[in-house]
């Protein structure tokens, strides 16, 4: 029998409450933290900052003072596991170098759920994102050694290659053209609730990142990818959480993050190599627990269903962060030229030439200054040569071969 959070006792919140000293823990060190411990980290921050917005909205939409209550108490909690976590990064790691964090986690996390995902409508949603969160890693890799001198390898290790994905300028859609169909909540196997769940807040995080990061650089240049590659991320939350069933309720939704934090600190621990931190996962997964249980008993008081009619009786699989490079490689090779119409996927050949997809390209690109383009033309200038970290042989796609087809 697999883990079952349901029947662990955990902690309970009144006894969760952290003092200073608990919360402001070391941070690792940035020269030897393992690629997948700074991406796990990150992932981890994006859903405690989900679990908070989360009870902000859920307390707004609630009348009963009890139920307000309970979110407070639950919300403090999450609060203080996000400071938590987000002070594992230390104050020596640049914003850009943790920018190819946050990328690297888009890409090797999105594979992995795209790779493990039952429902054909959200494994297309993942595969699509995925090949454009790839090409923001090479974009910023280009940035990050021609703004601060270092080798992006340093903080990627030998798991997830640079070179273009579906280039970023061609990511940019009328929002319209966003909006995925959702999944049936009746139907849906718990799984794709949960890897819809993590994928936004994953994105979210990013977005948040890149819309509070993009005025600490003083270079132009770097100020005007984080805006643009910004704008793509919250395309990526939109594509995202359309694809969750809005017929939830807001309990029904409570019970499902609670469990999906339990899952995301229970595959932390199964798969982390850091001693230290692999018991900070262990305790905050004990906190989840402790959270869950309140989730179900206020869905059971409120609303007369129980946590076992919707959840699974174990958790089948950890959440692994891995390297993904034939996958990548091979999504890349048949899907590069794909956009959207609608909530279809539509190859950009195909498309009308009067589609809003080039009118939008049009407004957004028109100048001939797209950032996204910039940065490699100026890196070319400045090294006679763009960034690339390729292990497994040529690029997959022809046209992205050449440097300055990397448009
Ligand atoms: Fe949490
Ligand atoms: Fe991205
Ligand atoms: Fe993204
Ligand atoms: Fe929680």
């Amino acid at each position: 029998m697999g883990f079952n959070p349901l029947e662990e006792k955990g902690i309970a919140p009144e006894a969760q409450i952290m003092n200073w000293g608990q919360m402001n823990v070391e941070p690792y060190d940035k020269h030897s933290v393992h690629p997948y411990t700074r991406t796990r980290v990150i992932l981890a921050n994006g859903a405690e900052y989900e679990a908070v917005w989360f009870g902000h909205q859920f307390a707004r939409h609630a009348q009963d003072i009890e139920i307000k209550r309970k979110l407070a108490l639950s919300r403090r909690l999450e609060q203080q596991q996000q400071k938590l976590i987000n002070c594992l990064i230390p104050g020596d790691e640049t914003v850009l170098e943790n920018t190819l964090g946050y990328e690297q986690v888009a890409v090797d996390l999105t594979a992995w759920l795209a790779r493990t995902e039952p429902d054909p409508v959200v494994k297309a949603a993942l595969d699509f994102a995925l090949l454009e969160d790839f090409d923001h890693l090479y974009r910023y890799s280009n940035l990050l050694e021609m703004m601060e001198g270092k080798d992006p390898a340093d903080i990627v290790g030998d798991y997830t290659e640079i070179f273009p994905g579906r280039p970023t300028s061609e990511e940019h859609r009328h929002p319209f053209d966003g909006i995925r169909k959702h999944y049936d909540k009746d139907t849906a196997d718990i799984i794709t609730k949960l890897h819809v769940c993590t994928i936004v807040a994953a994105e979210q995080q990013t977005m948040n990142y890149y819309m509070n990061s993009c005025n600490r650089p003083e270079l132009m240049l770097a100020r005007g990818l984080y805006q643009e590659i910004g704008m793509i991320e919250e395309q990526h939350v939109s594509h995202y959480e359309s694809l969750e069933d809005p017929r939830m309720t807001w309990f029904e939704r409570l019970l499902v993050h609670e469990y999906n934090e339990c899952h995301l600190y229970w595959s932390c621990m199964e798969t982390e190599t850091d001693e230290r931190i692999r018991g900070i996962w262990g305790h905050l997964l004990d906190c989840e627990i402790g959270h869950l249980h309140e989730a179900a008993e206020m869905m059971q008081k409120y609303e007369g269903r129980s946590a076992e009619s919707i959840l699974p009786n174990a958790f089948l699989e950890p959440t692994r962060s891995q390297s993904n490079k034939e996958y990548v490689r091979d999504v890349l090779a048949s899907q590069v030229d794909l956009t959207t119409d609608g909530t279809d996927y539509v190859d950009v050949h195909e498309l009308p030439s009067d589609a809003r997809y080039f009118k939008y390209q049009k407004m957004v690109n028109e100048d001939g200054r797209v950032p996204s383009v910039q940065v490699i033309e100026d890196h070319l200038h400045e090294f006679g040569q763009e960034y690339r970290l390729s292990t497994e042989g040529e690029h997959p796609v022809e046209r992205l071969r050449e440097a300055h087809a990397a448009r």
